[in-house]
C-alpha cells in the first residue's frame, strides 16, 4: 500500500486512544454456539439494559499489535497466544470459548480490512488490535449469560505513557487490583474497573503508574495496572516477579526469551520484595501497550527509590531488549519460528 492510500493520520503523533477505522468483527453466541462472524462498519452495539456485561461486568478482552515492517510486509505478533489466553480467560469467568483458530482468522480478517490503518515503518505507531467478548442477553440472578458477543475493533495508536522511551516513575499502591485466588490472570474487565480509582489517585499526586503490591502480605511486587515489570541487576540478571495473580503477559515471556536466547542473558522468575527494589540497576515495564517502558523511579510511601539507570533515558540492558525485540516485532532481526503471521 502506497503512502497516499493510506488514511491521513498524523502518524508521528498519534496518542493511544481510540480512532475509529472502518471495520471490525462480529460474531454471536446463542443456543450453545458460534455463529459464522462478519465484519461490519457499524461500531455501536446495541444491549438489553439487563445483559450480563452491564450488570455483572461479564467481559473480558485481549490486546495485539500489528506492524509495517522493514520491508513493507504487514504482520502481526504473536496473535496465537492472544487467542489462547482469551480462552483462559472465558473459561474463568464462565463464558464460552471463541475458537483459537477463529480468533488468529478474526484478527487477519480486521487487519486486511484496515490496511489503511496500519501506520507506515518508521512512525513509531502501530495498529492496537482489541478482541473482547461480553454476556450479552439478560440476567437478574448473578449467573452467566446465556448468549454472548466476540468483537474485535482495531485503532492507530502511538506510546502507551507521554513521552515515549523517557522513564517513568511509579507509586506503591495502597489499593489491589487482584486477589490470591482471584482474576487477577486472566484479562477480566473486572481487574481494570478495580484499577480505576488507584489509577486516577496515582495521577492526582503526580505519578505516572501504581506498582500494585501483592495484596495478602503487601511485600511483593506483582505488576502495574496494564504491563509487567522487569529488573535488571547489577550483573546485568534479567529478573522478573512470579506470582499466580499477574496477568501472564505474551510480551514479557517473549522478553524473557529474547534475554537468554538473543542476548545471553541469565534470565529468572522468581518472587522479588519491595525490599529489593534498591538493589537493581534497572527497572522496566513491558506489554503490548507498553512496549519496554523505562522506570526510573518508586516511590514507596515518601521513601523514593531512583534506579540508577536515572530519569533520562533507558539503561543499557533495558535498551538492548528493547531493541531486540522490537526488531523482530518490525522485521529487521529474524523472528523464532511462528511469532510472526504476515497478513499482506
Ligand atoms: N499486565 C496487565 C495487567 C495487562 O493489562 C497487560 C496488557 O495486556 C499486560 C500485563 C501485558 O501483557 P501482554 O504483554 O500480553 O500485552
Ligand atoms: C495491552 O497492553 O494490550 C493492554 O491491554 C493494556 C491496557 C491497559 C491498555
Amino acid at each position: 500500500m502506497t503512502t497516499e492510500e493510506k488514511a491521513n493520520i498524523d502518524w508521528a503523533n498519534v496518542g493511544f486512544g481510540y480512532h475509529k477505522t472502518d471495520k471490525r468483527y462480529v460474531s454471536n453466541y446463542k443456543d450453545g454456539k458460534w455463529d459464522e462472524g462478519t465484519l461490519t462498519e457499524d461500531s455501536n452495539i446495541v444491549l438489553n439494559e439487563s445483559a450480563g456485561v452491564l450488570q455483572y461486568a461479564q467481559t473480558c478482552f485481549e490486546g495485539m499489535k500489528a506492524y509495517t515492517t522493514v520491508d513493507g510486509k504487514v504482520v502481526v505478533f504473536r496473535p496465537d497466544m492472544n487467542a489462547k489466553r482469551m480462552a483462559a480467560t472465558a473459561k474463568r469467568l464462565e463464558m464460552p470459548v471463541f475458537p483459537e483458530d477463529r480468533f488468529v482468522e478474526a484478527v487477519e480478517q480486521v487487519v486486511k480490512a484496515n490496511l489503511k490503518f496500519v501506520p507506515p515503518y518508521g512512525t513509531g505507531a502501530t495498529l492496537y488490535l482489541r478482541p473482547f467478548m461480553f454476556g450479552s442477553a439478560p440476567v437478574m440472578g448473578v449467573k452467566p449469560s446465556a448468549e454472548y458477543q466476540f468483537r474485535i475493533f482495531a485503532s492507530p495508536v502511538g506510546p502507551y505513557f507521554k513521552g515515549g522511551a523517557k522513564p517513568i516513575t511509579l507509586t506503591v499502591s495502597d489499593f489491589d487490583r487482584a486477589a490470591p485466588h482471584g482474576t487477577g490472570h486472566v484479562k477480566a474487565g473486572l481487574n481494570y474497573a478495580m484499577s480505576l480509582h488507584a489509577i486516577v489517585t496515582a495521577h492526582a499526586n503526580g505519578y505516572d503508574e501504581n506498582l500494585y503490591p501483592d495484596a495478602l502480605t503487601r511485600t511483593k511486587v506483582e505488576e502495574t495496572g496494564g504491563a509487567n515489570f522487569f529488573f535488571v541487576t547489577k550483573d546485568n540478571k534479567v529478573v522478573t516477579p512470579k506470582s499466580d495473580s499477574i496477568l501472564p503477559s505474551i510480551t514479557r515471556r517473549s522478553l524473557m526469551y529474547v534475554a537468554k536466547e538473543y542476548l545471553g542473558l541469565e534470565t529468572e522468575e522468581r518472587e522479588v520484595y519491595l525490599s529489593e527494589l534498591k538493589d537493581f540497576a534497572e527497572c522496566g515495564l513491558c506489554g503490548t501497550a507498553a512496549v519496554i517502558s523505562p522506570v526510573g523511579k518508586i516511590v514507596d510511601h515518601g521513601k523514593e527509590i531512583l534506579f540508577p539507570s536515572g530519569m533520562e533515558k533507558m539503561g543499557t540492558i533495558s535498551q538492548k531488549l528493547y531493541e531486540t525485540l522490537t526488531g523482530i516485532q518490525y522485521g529487521r532481526i529474524e523472528a523464532p519460528k511462528g511469532w510472526i503471521r504476515v497478513i499482506a
